[in-house]
């Protein structure tokens, strides 16, 4: 079966979508159809994958208008009979091609502060915890930072608020740090203020192209909002901490 691919060609000065038919075979995923074109016909097409195995969130790109890993996406779940359409994340600075500068997101990480564990329960070092706390942040460590959450939330995506939202991966992040029962830091002030948490309206978007369907917004974005609700919001809570505060 001969099918259609439209795929930006360009860089951050400028560029179009470029047609490329090829021949494809049963089990071929999107990956492999760039890897296909880009043998046969486009050498110079720049793609950014590394595990073909949907571990590494190198592959991202937007396969039908949609934030998809390119590696896990079937050509067989998608309409064959029109050109699949693939271009780069929209939210992140475009270098070439199918490749985007996602550094703002490793610069982002590195700004928030570290697990700080509280000290050893036992003289021998270790700590004891329950299961259900610990079964809880478990999901937030499946992330393999493929960045399609923060390439689908409108705040990044249309608004370009990266100077003043964190974005959906790392509300993730300090959501399993919060919420480590090891863990003594405080991160509410930071999330509320430089995180921007107030910006999410919670349309779940992120929770939909999560690969690793970790449950984005009900898991960690409502807890962490609720957390800082109650920290800053809340009249009774307010007046006991100034009570015990001045006293
Ligand atoms: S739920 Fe919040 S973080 Fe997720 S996409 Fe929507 S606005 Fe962005
Ligand atoms: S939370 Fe999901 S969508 Fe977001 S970066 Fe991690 S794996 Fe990717
Ligand atoms: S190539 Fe690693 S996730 Fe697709």
């Amino acid at each position: 079966m001969t099918v259609t691919f439209q795929i930006w060609r360009g860089n951050a000065s400028g560029g179009k979508f470029e047609s490329y038919a090829i021949e494809i075979a049963e089990g071929m995923v999107v990956l492999d159809a760039v890897h296909q074109i880009q043998a046969e016909q486009a050498n110079d097409l720049a793609v950014r994958w590394n595990c073909k195995a949907g571990k590494c969130g190198s592959c991202s790109a937007e396969v039908n208008g949609i934030p998809k890993l390119m590696c896990m996406t079937r050509l067989s779940d998608l309409p064959l009979h029109k050109p699949v359409l693939l271009q780069p994340m929209k939210a992140f600075p475009l270098i070439r091609d199918l490749v985007t500068d996602v550094s703002w997101n490793f610069s982002v990480k590195k700004k928030i502060k570290k697990f700080k564990p509280r000290p050893p329960d036992a003289k021998d070092g270790t700590w004891r915890m329950f299961q259900q706390d610990i079964d809880r942040v478990q999901e937030f460590h499946k992330c393999i930072e493929c960045f399609l959450c923060q390439d689908v939330c409108h705040v990044l995506r249309e608004h370009q608020l990266h100077d003043a939202f964190i974005g959906p991966r790392f509300l993730v992040h300090v959501a399993a740090l919060e919420m480590h029962p090891l863990d003594m830091e405080d991160r509410l002030e930071e999330v509320k203020k430089a995180g921007g948490i107030g910006y999410c309206n919670i349309t779940k978007c992120c929770t939909t192209v999560c690969p690793e369907d970790i449950t984005i917004t009900d898991n960690a974005i409502i807890p962490l909002k609720e957390r800082v609700a109650d920290r800053f919001y809340d009249p009774v809570k307010k007046f006991f901490r100034f009570l015990f505060a001045n006293h």
